[in-house]
């Protein structure tokens, strides 16, 4: 795990990987399914956020569900029981030591733990162990270098580059998105394809404006405010400044655009 995990594990966090899985699931999840009878382990399923996506578009696929922090896989567990699945069981795990045995897996899938980690390399090591040969990884990563917006703001720009660069204090990467395919391929991942997946916000779509300006994206930045601002990074007026911008965008004349990455390759 990178050092210190620059999202925590608050409910206020929870409550925000859930509302950007529940945005965002069209986007990224169209084109997952895995067929009945296959065994998929999701490494580093967080809350649940995409677990419930997944496990209800394979309903005769059966997930393992794994995850280093335990408070999160209690809430994994409720929701997806809320949810009335009953194809996910899970697992406390280190992703970077996976106690499974060689090509145990069919697939396996990671969303939003690459950047995070130090060492993505090694987990990509690990995950591509346990799949069995010609088992597909599908991986996706944001790259917050990605995001642009309409008003522009020097302040806002100023702010995510606050958790750009606090992220990397913690070891991790949240540009990491643009290197999905160098990352798969160098880890021996075959036949890779990237495709990005743009989201495209303005007052015609109400509902990303709020989902995705406002629940994910600027409630991810101000999450790390007081640490940005304590850490010397950024002056609390500038950090007020920058979040007031971001939420500008939300307005009837803004817009905002982002860019996820969807890496998928085989054994
Ligand atoms: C941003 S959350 C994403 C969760 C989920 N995949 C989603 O998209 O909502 C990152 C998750 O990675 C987990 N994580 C970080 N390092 C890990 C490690 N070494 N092994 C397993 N999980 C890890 C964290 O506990 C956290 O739940």
């Amino acid at each position: 795990m990178a050092t210190e995990y620059v999202h925590g594990y608050a409910a206020q966090e929870a409550a925000r990987l859930i509302d950007q899985a529940s945005t965002l699931t069209d986007l990224l999840h169209f084109d997952t399914s895995y067929p009945a009878g296959s065994l998929v382990l999701e490494a580093g399923c967080g809350v649940g956020a995409q677990t419930v996506a997944l496990a209800a578009r394979s309903p005769q696929a059966t997930f393992v569900s794994v995850d280093i922090s335990p408070v999160s896989l209690r809430r994994a567990k409720a929701r997806v029981e809320e949810a009335g699945l009953r194809n996910v069981t899970f697992q406390e795990t280190d992703i970077l030591s996976l106690p499974f045995s060689e090509a145990h897996f069919d697939h396996a899938f990671v969303c939003f733990v690459l950047e995070h980690l130090a060492r993505p390399e090694k987990a990509l090591d690990q995950v591509r162990c346990v799949l069995k040969p010609r088992g597909t990884l599908t991986v996706i990563e944001g790259d917050h270098g990605s995001a642009y917006f309409h008003p522009d703001s020097e302040f806002a720009r100023q702010a995510i580059q606050c958790l750009v660069d606090l992220q990397r204090h913690a070891g991790g990467d949240a540009l990491i998105g643009r290197r999905l395919y160098p990352l798969l391929a160098q880890a021996g991942v075959r036949d890779v394809r990237v495709s990005p997946r743009m989201v495209y916000v303005d007052a015609s779509r109400p509902a990303l404006v709020d989902g995705f300006i406002r629940k994910t994206f600027t409630a991810m930045v101000e999450g790390v405010g007081e640490q940005a601002i304590r850490e010397g990074l950024i002056e609390a007026e500038s950090w007020r400044k920058g979040i007031r911008d971001l939420c500008r965008t939300a307005e009837a004349d803004g817009t905002f655009c982002y860019t996820f990455f969807k890496a998928i390759g085989v054994k």
